[in-house]
Parts: structure tokens; C-alpha cells; sequence
């Protein structure tokens, strides 16, 4: 989605913005511009496609000034094109603005504006918003006021940033429904969509909060309500280490997150296991054990890939807690809330914490008087400062489109929430929690296994890249797996794919198989029949000839004979696999991706934040 920057200072901007929104690219973007305030007035360069476009029109034709705002664009109204580019200007040219989100309104404002003598340069939603704020300044009011007024009559979700020509020291943000951050330097300040923009830039920053409007020059920033009312400035200190944002020598952001898994979940299990009474669920706003027997009901809402987590973490809840559990996607939770109220725990799940959809139905469940948990990876997002309790995945910035470190601290965030869910509500004993406790602390070790196969994992997907499509089967707890495995290789390689649960197969993707169709299954051994059936479904892609790659627990070889290809991971209870069968089809799906020549990290169409309905 749409990446924002702004800077006001004593350097150059130019370099400035254009660093920030390189640090941005993993949002995903289709064109980009800059707006520079100079002595002689504001000027603005834009062009499609990617930054070094961008860097290329700047280094012939080069922007001075040390105030600007820069801007990478996601369509959503009007193609990626050079006029649809941001920034916007209104018709005299004094005003520009660059924008995340969506004006609901903008036909209705549009016509309105157009009738009044306003010409429109593009398609987008965003222009009405120099053109509102000329017209009202015009009218007599100041600029701040002006920008006020112009937002109260914008319905849906803004982030912006805005120059005015008059004001050759300052620039403006306003932020409703999208994120947007102040970063606070010495004698400059920095607007940003994410942090990693201005992670080496700043020490400080202040979340902008819903409806607030900023002034911001080198050395002042001053923050308001809609109503003009000023609002004290709380700077916050940035915690990331910032080199968290690069590479660290890995050919790919995603190759490195990938990596970076058995930490983060060390991390994430020293930081709930080890500690007073633990396990510890929630980091903040924890539930007491009388809040989790008082429960009647869960229900997990989420987009994406953390909505394949909420899967997980219902099968999980369910058979640890004997809690009723609902799954919910945050697009049609909110048209379609269920039963849900005072006794639900309304868990939401999501790496960014601005997912548009997600937080829409975190507010529809608040409004019917639930009590709102988050498992969030980022502090100060909108979905943190919204839930009741929160537990942090802290796995570090995840800058690869394609989620991957983010959806295994999710699956071991679930795993936390329902042991200790479990254990107050009288469902686990001390002897299976010192049971589980062991296990768990095996599973970085696990990934570890996984990662040193990588060789071999890349050596299968050479083999299978160029197939038309890919179905991936999994059952019980790897059955989200399956659905995962098929979107990151959908999401990086382009390559069909489809994950099902492996039963329903024969309900209509085994139309599909054929001798180039390859088919990845997780047969995972089971305490139960579970196994059996598994085998059985692969015998059935067998028997049509599909190219069968098997993930199997180490020291299983009932597979050997008919698999084209086997991939050992290590044995884990059940409920535990998924956490290393995921990894194998990250790696699976990355190097078909690369095998491809695919940019892994910018998949087209994708956006790593959707902060947009
Ligand atoms: C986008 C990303 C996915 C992510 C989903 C939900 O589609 O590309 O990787 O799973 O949004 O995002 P969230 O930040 O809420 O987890």
C-alpha cells in the first residue's frame, strides 16, 4: 500500500525522501513522486514504475529545498500512470499532497468541486484534496484551518501529507484510518507510513493519533484535533535496532526473515515461558484466571496469512480449552458480525496492526461489548492502541511482502494464549504443561533443521517451477499449512496454487492432477488415524499421476517408494509440526520464485500493509 514520507530540516530533502521510500518498497507500489518547497515555490517530479525511475528523472532534472513530501503509489483509483502519481496539486499549484488510504466521497466531492471551476488532472480519489483545501483557504480562513475544514467534509481513510507554497518552512500531516508516524531529529523532522523509513534518521517519534493534524517544521511540531484544539506532542522512544531493516548480507529481506525464525521464536519462548507463573499469555493487559473461565467464546479475526494462523489457533483452542471457537476474515466479519459480546474474547491477529479489514471488525466487536485481544508484531500500531491486551510477536520488522518470521511467532503466539487459556480453565495438568514446556523449547533447534536443507529444498522446487499449477494437502492442524504453503508460492512465483484440505480432494481438485501438476503433502505422523488418511490422499494423487512431494516426519520412509520427492523434517507432536513444515514450504515457494526470476520481495499487485477496505 501507498508509502508516505515528508521531511523538514537543514539537509537536502531530496536524497531524504527518496531513502525513506526505498525503505518503504516491501509495501508495494506501481509509480512514485516528490514535492520540494524552494524559495522559488513548490515543484513536484513523478514517474510510474519503480524508484530508480524516480532517482533517474531527479539526477537530469534535480529538485532543490529542504522541505518535502514524497510518495510510493498502490493503484486503487485510476491505472498506475505519471498524472495519477502522487503528489496531487490543486489548480494554481500551490498546494500539494500525498496520500494512503481511500476518499469515499471523492465522486460526490469531485463533481461538486468540478462545478465550481475546479479542473482535474487524474483519476484518483486523492486529487479532491488540494483542490477542497484551495477552495476552502480561499474563502478566507488560514491554512490550518483551511485543511481542517477540507478534512471533515473527506469520508474514509486518510494519511497525508501536505505542502503549501506560502509556507516555505513547514508541511503538514493529517492521519484518519491509514498510519502514519513523526520521527523527531535534531533540527529536522520526518514524517513516515512505517518505521523502518526513518529508522536511522530519528531517535524519537509520536504516533499520529485518529483525526489528528500536524504542523511540522526543522525545529517545531505542533499536533491537532479536528476541532483546531491543540494536543500536547508525547515523543516516544524507537526501540528497533536499526539494523534490523537491512539485509545482513542475505541475497533477499524474505531469504534473511526466513533465517531470522528459530530467533525469533527462541526469543518468543524465553520471553512467555521463563518468567513468574508462566506461561504468560498476553504482554500487556493480561487476562487474570478468572477472566478465562468467565469465557464463553473466542473468536479470532484476521486477513491473509494470519488468518491461516487463526485457523491454527482454533483447532489448537479448541482442543486444549473445550472453548467454543469462531474464525472470523476481517472483511466479512464486518458486514456480517456473528454472535459475539461480553463474554467473547475477540482475538485479532496481524503482523501489521493497520490492516483496514482486521481493525474494521476489532471496532464491530467492541461496539457489541467484547473484550479485544491482539497478536500484534508492531508497538504503537493502530490495532495495539485499540485492544484491551496485547501479546507482541516481536519478531523485528518483516519487510518481505511474502509473511513468513511473522506467521510462526503467530503460531507460537496461539500456542501461549491457549496453555495458558487451558491451564486457568482447569484443562491441562501440571504434568502436560511441563510436557509441552519441553517440546516447545525444542522447535527453534527443528527450524534450524529445516533452514540446513535449504540446498535440497531448492534442488525440488528447480524440478517443479515451470508446473501450470500446485496443489498443496494437509489435514487437521496442516490443513492452514497447506492453505499457507499455496499462498506464498502464489504470492512469489505467480505459479497456481491452491491448498485444500487433503479429504476434500476428490470434491474437485483431483480434476487437476495430471503428470505436471506437482502436488506438495504434509504427512506429518499422527497419534491417530489422521496419518492413515493422509496416506491414503496420497495414494490417490499417485494413482493419477501427480508429482508427489512429500513433507514427512524424519525416519518415515512409507513414502520413499512414491514420492518423486521426500522432504524429512523433524518429528514434533502434531500440534507442533506445523511450525516446521511451514518453514519447508517458505523454501519451497522462495526458490521456485527465484528458479522463476521473479523480485521476491516486491511480488507484483501485492501490498505488505492493506490499510485499504
Ligand atoms: C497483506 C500481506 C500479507 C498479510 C495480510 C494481513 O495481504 O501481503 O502478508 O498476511 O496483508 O496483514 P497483517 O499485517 O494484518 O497480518
Amino acid at each position: 500500500m501507498c508509502g508516505i514520507v515528508g521531511y523538514a530540516g537543514r539537509r537536502p530533502a531530496t536524497a531524504l525522501l527518496l531513502d525513506g521510500l526505498r525503505r518503504l518498497e516491501y509495501r508495494g507500489y506501481d509509480s512514485a513522486g516528490v514535492a520540494l518547497l524552494e524559495a522559488g515555490g513548490l515543484t513536484c517530479r513523478k514517474t510510474v514504475g519503480r524508484l530508480d525511475n524516480l532517482d533517474k528523472l531527479l539526477a537530469g532534472d534535480p529538485l532543490a529545498g529542504r522541505v518535502g513530501i514524497g510518495h510510493t503509489r498502490w493503484a486503487t483509483h485510476g491505472e498506475p500512470s505519471t498524472v495519477n502519481s502522487h503528489p496531487h496539486l490543486d489548480g494554481a499549484g500551490r498546494i500539494a499532497v500525498v496520500h494512503n488510504g481511500i476518499i469515499e466521497n471523492y465522486q460526490e466531492l469531485r463533481a461538486e468541486l468540478e462545478a465550481r471551476g475546479c479542473v482535474f488532472q487524474s483519476q484518483t480519489d486523492t486529487e479532491v484534496v488540494p483542490h477542497l483545501i484551495a477552495a476552502e483557504w480561499t474563502a478566507g480562513r488560514d491554512f490550518l484551518a483551511a485543511v481542517r475544514a477540507a478534512l471533515v467534509r473527506c469520508r474514509g481513510a486518510y494519511a497525508l501529507g501536505i505542502l503549501n507554497a506560502a509556507e516555505p518552512d513547514v508541511f503538514y500531516a493529517a492521519r484518519k484510518g491509514s498510519p502514519l508516524i513523526i520521527g523527531l531529529g535534531a533540527e529536522e523532522n520526518f514524517i513516515a507510513s512505517d518505521v523502518p523509513a526513518i529508522l536511522k534518521q530519528v531517535a524519537e517519534v509520536v504516533y499520529l493519533e485518529e483525526d489528528q493534524l500536524a504542523r511540522i517544521s526543522a525545529d517545531c511540531i505542533e499536533l491537532f484535533d479536528l476541532a483546531g484544539q491543540a494536543v500536547p506532542v508525547q515523543p516516544q522512544p524507537l526501540t528497533l535496532a536499526a539494523e534490523s531493516a537491512d539485509r545482513a548480507g542475505f541475497e533477499t529481506f524474505m531469504l534473511k526473515e526466513i533465517h531470522e525464525q528459530p530467533r525469533v521464536l527462541r526469543s518468543l519462548l524465553e520471553s512467555h515461558l521463563d518468567v513468574p507463573g508462566g506461561p504468560r499469555a498476553f504482554d500487556r493487559g493480561d487476562l487474570d484466571p478468572a477472566a478465562w473461565r468467565a469465557l464463553k467464546q473466542v473468536t479470532l479475526v484476521s486477513c491473509g496469512t494470519a488468518y491461516y494462523a487463526a485457523l491454527y489457533g482454533r483447532l489448537l483452542l479448541e482442543r486444549l480449552t473445550g472453548l467454543s471457537v469462531a474464525v472470523e476474515l476481517g472483511s466479512e466479519f464486518r458486514y456480517a458480525p456473528g454472535k459475539v459480546g461480553p463474554e467473547t474474547l475477540f482475538l485479532a491477529v496481524s503482523q501489521s496492526g493497520e490492516t483496514a479489514d482486521t481493525l474494521a471488525g476489532v471496532r464491530c466487536a467492541r461496539a457489541r461489548g467484547c473484550r479485544i485481544a491482539a497478536i500484534c508484531n508492531v508497538d504503537g500500531s493502530t490495532l495495539v492502541r485499540e485492544s484491551d491486551a496485547v501479546l507482541f510477536t516481536h519478531a523485528g520488522p518483516e519487510i518481505g511482502v511474502a509473511s513468513t518470521k511473522a506467521y510462526t511467532a503467530q503460531l507460537m503466539s496461539l500456542i501461549f494464549v491457549a496453555l495458558c487459556a487451558a491451564r486457568a480453565r482447569g484443562e491441562l495438568t501440571a504434568d502436560a504443561l511441563a510436557e509441552w514446556d519441553r517440546e516447545l523449547r525444542h522447535v527453534p533447534d527443528a527450524l534450524h533443521y529445516v533452514l540446513n536443507r535449504g540446498e535440497a529444498i531448492a534442488a525440488i522446487a528447480a524440478k517443479h517451477y515451470e508446473g501450470p499449477s500446485s496443489l498443496y494437502l494437509g489435514r487437521r492442524f496442516n490443513y492452514p499449512t497447506a492453505l499457507e504453503g499455496a499462498l506464498k508460492n502464489k504470492e512469489i512465483s505467480y505459479q497456481h496454487a491452491e491448498g485444500y484440505a487433503a479429504g476434500e480432494m476428490k470434491h474437485g481438485p483431483i480434476a487437476l492432477i495430471n503428470e505436471y501438476v506437482p502436488v506438495v503433502c504434509l504427512c506429518t505422523r499422527t497419534e491417530d488415524e489422521v496419518y492413515e488418511k493422509m496416506i491414503s490422499n496420497v495414494r490417490e494423487v499417485e494413482a493419477r499421476h501427480g508429482r508427489i512431494i512429500a513433507v514427512v516426519s524424519e525416519g518415515d520412509h512409507q513414502l520413499d517408494d512414491v514420492a518423486e520427492d521426500v522432504i524429512p523434517v523433524p518429528a514434533l507432536r502434531e500440534e507442533l509440526s506445523p511450525l516446521v513444515n511451514v518453514v519447508a514450504l517458505q523454501l519451497l515457494a522462495y526458490y521456485a520464485a527465484r528458479a522463476r526470476g521473479n523480485d521476491i520481495d516486491k511480488p507484483r499487485n501485492l501490498a505488505k500493509s492493506v490499510t485499504v477496505e
